[in-house]
């Protein structure tokens, strides 16, 4: 055990969202709702649910947005108790309570490699969780602090992975990853998004890893890679062929909230389970399943 906690996160949320564009124009997609919360603000309660102490949002223009959500609206709770609504009132302030947070802005769109880079003088020389602005894991067991403790067993880098379909690899990475007995994958290469004959295995790193202080000097030096973006994979890649990155399958169910297909999923699923309105949600469901004229 080595006994070193993971106290400090980044979240990339700069990206242009172009494949959820027209919502995305002028609403950040980190800020597109899952039923009733934006996606960002289920990946900030994992986050604190694992541990971390200090997270560092890495916005762009037009995502200031984002600030206001986990501020204090002095002016929101004040009307919300004169109304006698005290429960939603500690709802609003619990919401920027969360979890330090500090906003970086990335100037110029380069890829999510280079958005990383932009947090080197927050992380410091500590390891690092890296939550991915727009992949939202809902489970028990928050998929970040799987990966925090995976780190302080290992103190290498860790990878979040889940086995994909290999029709939809060429979206994501492929790992060259082996199972060790206790479940781990050591992780020796892998590629960004693989043309078919480049695909190693179906696993994929998704959303969610944590670094050690050393990608930076690597992600310095990495050239444009894939869509002409600096890719974190690509820097990563250099971690795996240094024998230095384990592999983690996290449990909790994953929503990617930068494909339409992958928005709508949450929506339903979490919609199905939501204390306040999934009864009814399902009873329309069913109706529509059955063909059902409905109205709510
Ligand atoms: P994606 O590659 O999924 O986001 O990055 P994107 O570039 O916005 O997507 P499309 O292809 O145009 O639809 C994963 C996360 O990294 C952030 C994104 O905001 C997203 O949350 N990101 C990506 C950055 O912060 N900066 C970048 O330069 C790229």
């Amino acid at each position: 055990m080595l006994n070193t906690k993971v106290k400090k996160a980044v979240i990339p949320a700069a990206g242009l969202g172009t494949r959820v564009l027209p919502a995305s124009k002028a609403m950040p997609k980190e800020m597109l709702s899952i039923v009733d919360k934006p996606a960002i603000q289920y990946i900030v309660e994992e986050a604190a649910a694992s541990g971390i102490e200090d997270i560092l949002i890495i916005t762009s223009r037009g995502k200031s947005i984002v600030e206001d959500h986990f501020d204090r609206n002095p002016e929101l709770e004040e009307k919300l108790l004169a109304s006698g609504r005290e429960e939603v009132c500690r709802e609003m302030r619990r919401i920027s309570d969360l979890c330090g947070i500090t906003y970086i802005r990335q100037k110029e769109i380069r890829g999510l490699g280079h958005a990383v880079y932009c947090a080197r003088s927050f992380v410091g020389n500590e390891p690092f969780a890296v939550l991915y602005g727009d992949d939202v894991v809902i489970g028990p067991n928050p998929a970040c602090r799987q990966l925090c403790e995976a780190y302080e067993r290992y103190g290498l880098g860790i990878a979040g992975v889940k086995k994909v379909a290999l029709e939809v690899i060429g979206k994501y990475c492929s790992l060259d990853a082996e199972r060790m007995e206790d479940g781990y994958f050591r992780v020796r290469d892998m590629i960004e998004k693989p043309r078919p004959e480049e695909v190693i295995s179906p696993y994929a790193i998704l959303g969610r890893v944590v670094l050690p202080p050393e990608i930076f000097p690597i992600l310095e030096k990495t050239p444009p890679g894939a869509g002409g973006e600096i890719q974190l994979t690509d820097a990563m890649r250099i971690l795996a062929r240094q024998d230095t990155m384990i592999g983690v399958e996290y449990e909790g169910k994953r929503y990617d909230m930068g494909n339409k297909l992958g928005i709508l999923q949450a929506i339903v699923e979490v919609g199905l389970q939501h204390p306040e309105i999934g009864g009814a949600f399902r009873e329309y469901l069913n109706g529509m399943s059955a063909g059902g004229q409905f109205s709510l």
